[in-house]
């Protein structure tokens, strides 16, 4: 019975798709992909003819800060949201930022965005997305705003830490695994920020100026995998403007590709704040504005009663909320916040990923550290001890628990070292008065005195100990002050005076560990030489000192990978190298007549190529974000993408593929053979990229098509197997606006990073 039920439902789901997509040109482009919310179309037509035009527009505002209203009269509950992305966010005000002190609601810190991608494991990222439903679901929410998703375009960006990777597949993969493991256990991710905000200055003003090729290879990819391969229920539009428009009014992103060529059945909401228009934004695609009624309120029904907007574009938006409302059960209000909202199988999540997630850039035998003798380890450092949790602006974690680095250390050492600590700097603090010009020059040249004293002496104390000890394990980094969002960083430098401070430590003890707690690309010029060894343990959650440690004394090898390059310096990275960012100061990079070509279909507000305009971020780099820039122009970087040491060695041997010739529908298989050389169990994240050999347009060096994290044993030997299909190898085609072949020779590279290829072969793609 069961199984007819089944075959009518998918029946009945197609049947309604074909009635809605049936007419549109887009058709044979959603031909593989239907949402699973379209079978609540019928019972919703019902629940519509039953409304009242006040009822429906009731639906397409915030009602308070994190719901927008359902219909209690048809047993229609309210949309709860939950901030997202990595932690379910303490209970606020319904119309204030204030936290409402409730004592349940303290939740798992997640690792962040750039934790968990460093993982490369989307199967992680699912457990992640369950973890968050799951602690959504205590707490009563429907909808996790998260993941956040925007490519790392510039090391800067204040929320670099929160979103995943620099790389388009990486990024699509993890999105994918979050939302199916959200959505399988019971509440909606709101993918997030749709579309290009790769940086917070400006946010709310920035116009992106974007190629379309950049955009569909680069940008886009994250959200429509999740749209296309998870089923994700909501979307949320980003604060700034691509190509002429608001994000939460751009009919091109939202109606256009979003909806007609993705498939996309769910609901858009606005960033908070993130509306800017009453007819254009319900006509474009945007369902809700959060968290006010200034445009979707009173003034949508002005528009309604003056004729200038249709009840059935209203009709329509109403039924992309309720098919999502359909979709996830509302949790009966006496089943909410029954229990602290952090539990265990959570807190076991965040361990799995941090531990999964912790970059080794480079040892030269010192870890890990040997307890034989009980050495005398020096901790130094603010981050040793700093909760990542909350500090900067945003969204915050109010964590049930945070384990420090040091409280790592000291659970996982015991008594088999002597542990010290010195603080050794003085760390950055969130100032909204200093932000906001609420401190006179006076007021800070006084605090900036007293910090540089606190400083000197916080130094001396950590130089001091640094002596007397057999091992200094520095943990500086960045914090959440620091990386913020709002604001992009100014530079990637070590704040708080941290590399005087280790050229001090080496001088005083040369056997310096430095862990950087960091969410975003820093400058490691003067603490790479200076550390005989350097980890990347980013912001890793309730669990991350746990993680760390085990990493630091050898219970586990280290197997997180960079989500990202870093660079040399940062002027080397290709939004900076070209002048693109920050904006305003451009140097006469050419946008090769894309300026032109872009500005032509830019039809909003913001008309008009002025190259200086702090309000465009022209992204004339085009696709060359990230090691596609740092590989093509052949520059040279600090540590590449996918880098990331082990405590053990492995070797590549033997690639084959299926074949010699693939055509355009074909899945290239290609194997190899992995073997553990060392003496240590690990994994090992494989990765493969391909190069155009003999292209017909121009493409990056190379790009990462496959890649998989595999365990294997010391001694053992395994077969990996990696599938590529053609059809992602295709390009945008600017002037048809469509996907295209480009049926070339291409090597496909298997290595350990972006720069350690270690195996390659050729084959053909034709039809
Ligand atoms: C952020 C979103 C967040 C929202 C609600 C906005 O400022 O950009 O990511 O979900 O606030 O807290």
């Amino acid at each position: 019975k069961m199984k007819t039920d089944m075959n009518f439902k998918a029946l009945l789901t197609l049947i309604i798709a074909i009635i809605i997509f049936g007419c549109s040109p887009e058709k044979s482009q959603n031909e593989n992909f239907t949402s699973s919310l379209l079978q609540f179309d019928q019972q919703i037509e019902s629940i519509i003819s039953n409304m009242t035009l006040e009822e429906k527009v009731n639906m397409l505002h915030g009602k308070t800060m994190f719901t927008s209203a359902g219909v209690e009269r048809l047993g229609i509950a309210d949309m709860k949201y939950a901030d997202g992305p990595f932690g379910i966010r303490e209970e606020l005000q319904a119309h204030g930022w204030m936290p409402l002190g409730w004592t349940k609601d303290s939740a798992t810190f997640f690792p962040t965005g750039s934790a968990l991608a460093a993982t490369w494991s989307p199967e992680l990222a699912y457990e992640y997305g369950k973890g968050m439903a799951r602690e959504a679901r205590i707490r009563g929410k429907d909808m996790i705003l998260g993941p956040a998703i925007n490519i790392q375009r510039i090391p800067t960006g204040g929320r670099t830490y929160e979103y995943l990777s620099e790389d388009p597949l990486l990024s699509s993969q993890l999105s994918v695994g979050y939302t199916k493991g959200a959505q399988d256990n019971g509440a909606a991710v709101c993918l997030k920020h749709y579309a290009l905000n790769n940086q917070e200055n400006n946010r709310g003003t920035v116009d992106v100026i974007v190629g379309e090729r950049a955009m569909r290879e680069i940008y886009l990819p994250p959200f429509k995998a999740a749209v296309r391969e998870a089923d994700a229920y909501g979307v949320m539009a980003a604060y700034n403007k691509v190509n002429g428009w608001w994000c939460a009014e751009n009919n091109n992103l939202l109606n256009e590709i979003l909806r007609k060529e993705w498939g996309f059945a769910g609901m858009v909401i606005s960033d908070w704040g993130g509306t800017h228009s009453t007819v254009e934004s319900v006509e474009h695609g945007l369902n809700v504005e959060m968290p006010d009624s200034k445009y979707l309120g009173q003034a949508l029904l002005d528009s309604l009663n003056a004729g200038v907007v249709s009840e059935k574009v209203i009709d329509l938006r109403v039924r992309e909320i309720l098919r999502v409302r359909l979709a996830i059960k509302p949790v009966p209000e006496e089943e909410a916040n029954q229990v602290m909202t952090s539990q265990p199988e959570q807190q076991r999540i965040a361990y799995n990923v941090a531990a999964k997630s912790i970059v080794l850039l480079k040892n030269n035998g010192i870890l890990p550290i040997d307890l034989s003798r009980k050495p005398t380890i020096a901790v130094i450092g603010d981050n040793a001890v700093r909760p990542m949790a909350t500090g900067g602006v945003g969204a915050g974690v109010k964590a049930l628990y945070e384990v420090s680095p040091l409280e790592g250390l000291r659970n996982k050492i015991g008594d088999k070292a002597k542990i010290v600590y010195a603080q050794g700097y003085v760390p950055v603090v969130l100032d909204y008065a200093r932000m906001f010009g609420g401190k006179s020059d006076e007021e800070i040249a006084k605090e900036d005195a007293e910090r540089e004293r606190q400083n000197k002496k916080l130094n001396e104390e950590a130089i001091e100990l640094a002596a007397k000890a057999d091992i200094v394990l520095f943990m500086g980094g960045d914090n959440r002050a620091v990386e913020t969002e709002g604001s992009d960083r100014k530079d990637i430098f070590l704040p708080s005076g941290q590399d005087e401070l280790i050229q001090k430590l080496a001088k005083a003890n040369p056997n310096i560990v430095t862990v950087l707690v960091s969410g975003a690309p820093n400058d490691l010029n003067e603490v790479n030489p200076l550390s005989k060894a350097l980890v990347l343990s980013w912001f890793n959650g309730s669990e991350g000192g746990n993680a760390l440690a085990d990493v630091l004394v050898g219970n586990i090898s280290p197997s997180g990978r960079l989500p990202f390059t870093l660079p040399v310096k940062l002027e080397d990275s290709p939004a900076y190298a070209l002048g693109n960012y920050p904006q305003g100061q451009k140097k006469g990079d050419v946008f090769v007549g894309l300026v032109e070509e872009t500005n032509k279909e830019i039809t909003g507000e913001n008309k008009g190529s002025d190259m200086n305009d702090p309000d465009k971020a022209y992204y004339s780099e085009e696709m060359l974000v990230g090691y596609r820039w740092f590989d093509t122009r052949n520059i040279e970087v600090m540590y590449p993408f996918g880098y990331g040491l082990t405590y053990t060695t492995f070797e590549y041997s033997a690639l084959n593929t299926d074949a010699e010739k693939y055509e355009s529908k074909d899945v290239i298989s290609l194997s190899f053979s992995l073997m553990n050389t060392g003496d240590m169990a690990s994994d090992e994240v494989v990765q493969a990229y391909v190069h155009r050999v003999n292209p017909s347009v121009e493409w990056p060096e190379k790009e990462l098509k496959a890649f998989s994290r595999v365990n294997v044993q010391p001694g053992e030997e395994k077969t990996v197997t990696l599938e590529i299909p053609v059809e992602k190898l295709r390009y945008w085609d600017e002037i048809n606006h469509d996907w295209k072949d480009d049926l070339c020779d291409i090597e496909l590279q298997v290595g350990s990073s972006a720069n350690d290829i270690l195996l390659k072969k050729q084959v053909a793609l034709g039809d």
